[in-house]
């Protein structure tokens, strides 16, 4: 199985049949013989493809006179082993996994300017030129994390979609919390915060003209098995994972077919009955709302309570003067 990337093809290829036979059997045994019959190859062909399925990480014991067992499934973003999980209707439907790339939203805008449909997914297990917010690197070690880029084509006019980058926010820290009951909180804009820590962040790029979106990537970082020393020195007191919060790995696998279950639901919720809802769970979700701030967007500083959330997505603070003033963008911290 090539872990290069793939839409569902037409018929398995002969790795993927044969894993399904050995999935089959749930761990037991099956012989050489009824594996090459079942494929139409020769016995040494079916070892050619269990050495293949082993090379992608999957645990396949061989025992003379009994055949092959699946012993285990790698947690590897493997085409396969992605939609097996898939509890979605139509998001994650159309995939592509890399095992390492430049961006994943590189590959996400090429396919979405091809006319790649709305809910395809392209995923990495590396990247070499990550990309956060304000031109930063997003930086992943190979195989710990999520790294995912959504393509959407929400029929909407361009300045509507910061309300769907934070209903994107608002699916990420559900899934967290429905999995893992971590409390994960959103900080403004859209980053997401455990303990006071990022865990995940999304840079959203579009294609628009004046009055309409063609399509937009939703791109989201969420560090899921990353060790505190596997952080980057600069983010080692601000950023975290799951990992260490829980104390303990866990499955990627899992928290990707959660993360796009709740991503698709939340998206439709806001296409169908628009952005209040979402704004409702954001401003419950938020670990700003009712607090001081302080937003630093270029050389601006806006200091104040923050009061609401804006339909377009930029913060409403209340001045010490008790004057309302918007912040579109920047960064902003708790003060006080
Ligand atoms: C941020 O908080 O600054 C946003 C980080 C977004 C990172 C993700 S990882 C998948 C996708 N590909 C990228 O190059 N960036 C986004």
């Amino acid at each position: 199985m090539k872990h290069v990337e793939g839409t569902k093809p037409a018929r398995p290829s002969h790795d993927e049949q044969l894993l399904e036979l050995l999935r089959d059997r749930e761990g037991d045994y099956v012989s050489g013989a009824e594996l090459a019959d079942a494929l139409g190859v020769s016995r040494t062909t079916v070892w050619n493809h269990v050495e293949a399925l082993r090379r992608e990480g999957y645990g396949i014991d061989a025992c003379t006179h009994r055949g092959y067992r699946l012993a285990s499934v790698p947690d590897r973003l493997l085409p396969d082993e992605v939609r097996r999980r898939l509890r979605t209707r139509w998001l994650g439907r159309t995939l592509w996994c890399y095992r390492e790339t430049d961006s994943t939203n590189d590959i996400a805008l090429d396919r979405a300017a091809e006319g790649a449909a709305e809910g395809a997914v392209v995923l990495a297990e590396a990247q070499r030129r990550g990309r956060g917010r304000f031109h930063r690197k997003w930086l992943s070690p190979p195989g710990a994390n999520i790294l995912a880029s959504v393509i959407l084509r929400p029929e909407v006019h361009p300045s509507l979609v910061s309300q769907l980058v934070i209903t994107a926010a608002v699916a990420i820290a559900e899934a967290l919390n429905a999995l893992y009951k971590l409390d994960a909180q959103i900080k403004w804009p859209n980053d997401v915060h455990v303990g006071g820590r990022k865990i995940a962040g999304i840079l959203a790029e579009l294609s628009a003209e004046a009055e309409r979106t063609n399509h937009v990537v939703v791109g989201i970082g969420l560090n899921v098995n990353m060790t505190r020393s596997e952080l980057p020195r600069a983010v080692r007191s601000t950023a975290t994972s799951v990992q260490i919060e829980l104390g303990r790995a866990v499955s990627r696998l899992d928290v990707l077919a959660e993360l796009l279950a709740q991503l698709e639901t939340c998206y439709e919720r806001w296409r169908r009955d628009g952005f209040a809802p979402v704004k409702a769970r954001w401003v419950g979700l938020s670990s700003a709302v009712g607090r001081r701030v302080e937003v630093v967007s270029g050389t601006t500083k806006l200091t104040g309570l923050v009061a609401d959330l804006d339909d377009d997505g930029a913060l409403l603070l209340r001045l010490d003067s008790g004057l309302i003033r918007k912040a579109a963008s920047g960064d902003m911290t708790v003060v006080g």
